[in-house]
């Protein structure tokens, strides 16, 4: 039985359209255009427990939307999903207890208090008892290294320090599923690395069910081994993080160390990244490969030469910039 288990979700948000221009703007007040946003559109998905799954997808994909439905703070627009054999938008606090939802660009914590004060509050809401509460916060903020800041406003903290206080909060109740969405933006690369290891650690130890969403491949590479990738509200991938490339990028790179003084011109075979003469590496297109290599070892004295595949995060990022949603490309304009 899987943990998670999501089947043909859908979330759709109907927004303004906004006009271009003051005499549209006006007839805008008295015709509204509205156009439907389909955020999620038609997730299937299904986590096995003790999974560590990273969801990735260019901005707009519909992460964050998908992991407030899984976290019962939306209603979908169609479909179910199962947490636990919960079902997240009922709110049972039987499920409550036995999950947490992190996002890096929000606070949970109260600013202008201590965490420690906040985390007894989450004590109270989520009845740990006490024996529990020591117990975990001792070993969180162990491993975290923040006990000096427990009694400091939050306010006062780093954002990494403050990510690692927010980290505590959502675990203290010690939640079997955790919906983490970038957790690690806008840290500096030390504090990113402390909060993977720990990240790391724990979900081991614990054998929670995590889903991650991030737009740091470290984070990804140091932590899942499974990927789910989404873009336009749609799964578009689910397997292991190696066969992204396999799948999104048709190109690779060769690199050729020449060995006569002659420089050849290998950009009709496709794009040079890199000329440091006598070398040269160019991004060749997958299925001309065997060719090129064929052409330029017949015509030239090598030295050297490699085949390799483009850099995952090249991969990735190639991905999320090409399928960036264009307003219109989704959106169903409903005049009303
Ligand atoms: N409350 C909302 N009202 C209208 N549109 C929304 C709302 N929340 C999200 N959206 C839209 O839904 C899409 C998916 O958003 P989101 O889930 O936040 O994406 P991601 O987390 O992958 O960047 C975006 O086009 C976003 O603008
Ligand atoms: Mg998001």
């Amino acid at each position: 039985m899987s943990i998670i288990e999501v089947k043909q979700l859908t979330k759709s948000y109907r927004v303004y359209k906004k006009r271009e221009g003051l005499r549209e703007s006006v007839k805008g007040i008295f015709r509204r255009q509205y156009e439907e946003v389909h955020a999620v559109a038609g997730v299937d998905l299904s986590v096995q427990e003790g999974e560590f799954v990273a969801f990735l997808g260019p901005n707009g994909a519909g992460k964050t939307t998908t992991l407030k439905l899984l976290s019962g703070v939306i209603n979908p627009s169609s479909g179910s999903a199962t947490v636990m054999g919960f079902t997240p938008w009922q709110r049972k606090n039987e499920y409550r207890r036995r999950f947490a939802l992190v996002m890096g660009q929000k606070n949970q914590l109260w600013w202008d208090l201590p965490a420690r004060d906040s985390y007894r509050l989450h004590q109270q809401i989520y009845a740990v008892p006490e024996s529990d509460f020591k117990q975990t916060l001792d070993e969180l903020t162990q491993l975290l290294d923040v006990g000096r800041l427990l009694s400091q406003p939050v306010r006062e903290l780093s954002l990494g320090e403050r990510m690692k206080m927010e980290l505590i909060a959502a675990l203290l109740h010690r939640p079997d599923v955790l919906f983490l969405d970038e957790p690690t933006i806008g840290l500096d690369v030390i504090a990113q690395h402390n909060i993977q290891q720990f990240l790391k650690y724990y979900q081991e130890k614990r054998r929670m069910t995590v889903l991650l969403t991030s737009h740091y491949m470290k984070d990804v590479a140091a932590l899942c081994k499974r990927v789910v990738i989404i873009a336009r509200g749609m799964i578009q991938y689910d397997g292991s993080l190696s066969g992204v490339i396999d799948q999104f990028s048709g190109h690779k790179l060769l690199t050729f160390e020449f060995a006569d003084t002659r420089q050849p011109d290998l950009s009709v075979f496709g794009e040079i990244v890199e000329e440091t003469w006598p070398k040269i590496q160019v991004r060749v297109s997958r299925s001309q490969v065997p060719r090129v290599l064929a052409e330029v070892l017949r015509d030239h004295p090598i030295e050297d030469v490699s085949v390799e595949d483009v850099p995952l995060e090249e991969v990735i990022a190639t991905m999320f910039r090409d399928s960036v949603i264009k307003d219109n490309s989704l959106a169903t304009a409903t005049p009303s």
